[in-house]
């Protein structure tokens, strides 16, 4: 299975800049070892589905409700983000879960919607600064797939230590390496297409630093958070994606 390397937006974008990004990621993005996910606020889905059309670019959203349509003022439906062009969706981000309160259990019913609505769920999960400190970061990540992810997932996780999350820090080789390593073995554990199943590595990847974390073991690809914004910054991970890599973490 090759890399995945998926942009989070976040709030961020008007429809010019985002049609200006969309266009420059689209024009580079022939022929590169990886698959590209741009998530961009739910307003520009379907100008960006439009500008992507036959590009091999997909879309996402970053969040979703656990219904499929109702009173729910200000949220959006599985259904709306997929009706809207995206095929993947971000889901238990830790700025949702720290802005928003978002449980565990909330995450796990939004991924059920999600895949009824044929989306491709990115669960994330990560640990605080003060949980590292104290040892604990195992054991919260632990809970976080025990308690987020339903029975046969099959979608792909993200791992994005809190700390690491737009402040220019990464995780250490070593300590992505032996994170992936604990989600894998979760992850196979419990659902029988855990063995296969991309696990991204995020916060802080830039152009920089990608070539050595994509070539992690267990490293699926990354979530990128500010360096997607950049069409160059963003395509240059995408470069990093090496085929040796891509082999590597098909491998089970
Ligand atoms: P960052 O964000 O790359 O800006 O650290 C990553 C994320 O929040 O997904």
């Amino acid at each position: 299975m090759r890399q995945l390397i998926a942009g989070n937006w976040k709030m961020n974008g008007l429809a010019g800049a985002g049609a200006a990004i969309a266009g420059a990621v689209r024009q580079g993005a022939a022929g590169l070892a990886c698959d590209l996910v741009i998530c961009p606020p739910a307003t520009l889905l379907i100008p960006l589905a439009q500008a992507l059309a036959g590009s091999p670019v997909e879309l996402g959203g970053q969040d979703c409700h656990a219904a499929q349509s109702g009173a729910h003022t200000g949220d959006i439906a599985a259904p709306m983000l997929r009706d809207a062009g995206a095929r993947w969706v971000i889901l238990g981000h830790s700025e949702r879960r720290a802005a928003h309160g978002e449980s565990d259990s909330a995450v796990h019913a939004k991924v059920l919607a999600a895949v009824a609505a044929g989306l491709a769920p990115i669960v994330c999960v990560g640990e605080s600064e003060a949980e590292r400190a104290a040892g604990r970061h195992e054991a919260v990540i632990a809970g976080q797939l025990a308690a987020g992810l339903p029975e046969g997932f099959a979608g792909v996780v993200a791992y994005e230590p809190i700390w690491a999350i737009g402040t220019g820090r990464t995780a250490s080789l070593a300590d992505i390496a032996a994170m992936h390593a604990f989600i894998r073995a979760r992850l196979a554990a419990r659902h029988a297409a855990g063995a296969a199943a991309r696990i991204l590595y995020g916060g802080s990847v830039k152009a920089e630093n990608a070539r050595d974390i994509l070539a992690v073991p267990e490293v699926g690809g990354a979530l990128v958070g500010g360096a997607s914004l950049d069409a160059a910054a963003f395509l240059a991970i995408g470069h990093a994606c090496a085929q040796d890599t891509c082999i590597q973490a098909n491998r089970g």
